[in-house]
């Protein structure tokens, strides 16, 4: 009897390991109620919001007003792409919140560089907001 009840305690342990693990991939994958899926959020809006940025931010920076608002508009997308990362149950551990983190301070920061159109500072602030890509991806992606 005690051996049936240790395996079947076995098997219940097995099994919520194997549905937690399932679970966490689902929510790198996707939030949990909302149909964006990350690799949606990363190919259709970080990924080229953060590359535009970066060329943007080459040498003197944006040429004209209007293109340091547009160089201000892919920031504060980035911004957002941050809190949307930690939105809707996506959050499956400390690399990822400490990731958002970055991406969301930093991407703050440079909002106020380009608000001052200050193309170094901006630039500045673009690497260190890069590092978040680097330390998510290296964990989940
Ligand atoms: C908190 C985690 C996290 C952060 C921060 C993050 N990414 Fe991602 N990224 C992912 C994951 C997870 C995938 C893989 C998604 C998949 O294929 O299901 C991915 C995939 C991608 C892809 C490939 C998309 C495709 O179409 O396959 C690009 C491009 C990308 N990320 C760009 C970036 C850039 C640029 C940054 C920084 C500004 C960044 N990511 C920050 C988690 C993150």
């Amino acid at each position: 009897m005690r051996k049936l009840i240790g395996s079947l305690f076995g098997i219940a342990v097995l099994a919520g390991a194997l549905l937690a693990g399932s679970q966490s991939q689902a929510q790198v994958k996707q939030g949990k109620t909302r149909p964006l899926t990350t690799k949606q959020l990363m190919g259709g809006l970080v990924g080229p919001q953060c590359k535009e940025l970066g060329a943007m931010l080459q040498g003197a920076g944006p040429a004209d007003d209007k293109a340091w608002e547009m160089a201000g508009t892919k920031a504060a997308l980035l911004n957002e792409s941050g809190h949307t990362l930690m939105a809707d149950g996506r959050c499956p551990d400390a690399t990822w919140k400490g990731a958002c983190d970055t991406l969301q301070n930093c991407s703050k920061v440079l909002l106020e560089k380009v608000a001052a159109k200050d193309a170094s500072g901006a630039r500045e602030a673009f690497t260190a907001m890069t590092g978040s890509c680097k330390s998510c991806h290296a964990a989940h992606k």
